[in-house]
């Protein structure tokens, strides 16, 4: 590993152990779940610490098999995926979750590779004017609208403590003690953001969220289906209780790129918030603090997890947000 950078190589060193438990897992895991479900195992489509998917066939017909270390997490997201039955998730086809394994509908590219395809070689000042930036949004609302369809006794009631702004301001205060970056100004207003949308939490109003709806969790669909009006549906959720403008937060906390870009990024993640307010009939401005909240809390979690050059690209845009400057 001598020629990579040291903070990644540190990174690296910490997976190391975990990785090769993994690796050693996998083949079981994989065997038991192709002889269950009968299925010839083809390639790897995607493959990280704990979790990897693969192609598979069943009778000829293609399908996801996705592996993962059996846990809390992996039943939670299976049984969210469980309970759309399609309705903006992948169709599950088959699950064994004290196995690790979910036989689902195999989907297609990424919105988020099909951006970078698109768009990633197009310098950020003449995307900030061009007409791209609409309809990749709109693909997230129409398809965060069929997923919060899910029925609440999905996931479990939240209090004070378990709500997501409760657990977003802990675990900034806790990653920001352990990174030297001179932050306090972009601490102090995600804290203050979290205690207003904490204040703000209704039940009335919860809904079961995806918890993660980034543009790399949602998938293409192969054919015209019903539950992806707009031709996408999500995968990987943490299925929990919130009030829906959180997923939405999690929407305008990417594009790091365009907000560095931009001369005026508050007005441009504004007009992006009333977007999607405007179409989900939520509210920009708790969009707005939710999507600062996961900004600043994606950056902390990326540096501490060894990977500063991420997690600053992050920090940098929650500074230019609110200082209209940005550090280093
Ligand atoms: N049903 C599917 N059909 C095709 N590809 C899929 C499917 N599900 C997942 N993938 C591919 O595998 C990748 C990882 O899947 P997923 O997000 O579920 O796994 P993860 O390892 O838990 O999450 P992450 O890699 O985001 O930490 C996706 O980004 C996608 O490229
Ligand atoms: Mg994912």
């Amino acid at each position: 590993m001598s020629d990579v950078m040291p903070p990644l190589r540190s990174h690296l060193m910490t997976l190391e152990p975990r990785w090769r438990e993994w690796v050693d897992t996998l083949p079981a895991l994989r065997d038991r779940a192709a002889d269950t479900w009968d299925l010839e195992v083809g390639p790897f489509l995607s493959q990280s610490v704990g979790s990897a998917v693969l192609s598979v066939t069943r009778r000829g017909r293609p399908a996801a098999l996705k592996l993962f270390t059996p846990d809390e997490h992996f039943t939670r997201q299976v049984g969210t995926m469980e309970a759309a039955r399609g309705r903006g998730y992948a169709h599950v086809y088959e699950s064994d979750v004290d196995h690790g394994a979910v036989l689902m509908e195999l989907l297609g590219r990424s919105a988020d590779e099909e951006w970078r395809v698109n768009y990633g070689n197009v310098p950020a000042e003449l995307l900030l004017d061009s007409l791209a930036i609409e309809p990749m949004l709109h693909a997230r609302t129409q398809t965060l609208i069929e997923a919060w369809t899910l029925p609440l006794d999905v996931a479990p009631e939240v209090d004070e403590k378990t709500h997501r702004a409760a657990q977003l301001a802990e675990q900034i205060e806790y990653w920001y003690r352990d990174t030297s970056i001179e932050l306090d100004a972009v601490v102090k207003r995600a804290l203050l953001f979290a205690e207003q949308r904490l204040q703000a939490r209704n039940p009335d109003r919860q809904v079961v969220c995806h918890g993660d709806p980034h543009s790399g969790n949602l998938l293409a669909v192969t054919s015209p289906r019903p539950g992806a009006p707009a031709g996408y549906v999500w995968v990987d959720p943490d299925g929990f209780r919130c009030e829906p403008d959180f997923d939405l937060g999690v929407a305008v906390r990417e594009s790091n790129r365009l907000v560095l870009s931009s001369e005026d990024p508050v007005v441009m993640l504004r007009a992006w918030c009333a977007q999607l307010a405007g179409e989900t009939g939520t509210d920009a401005e708790a969009i707005w603090q939710w999507g600062f909240l996961e900004r600043v809390a994606n950056g902390l979690y990326l540096c501490h997890r060894g990977m500063p050059e991420q997690g600053e690209q992050f920090l940098k845009a929650a500074d230019w947000l609110i200082s209209r400057r940005s550090f280093g």
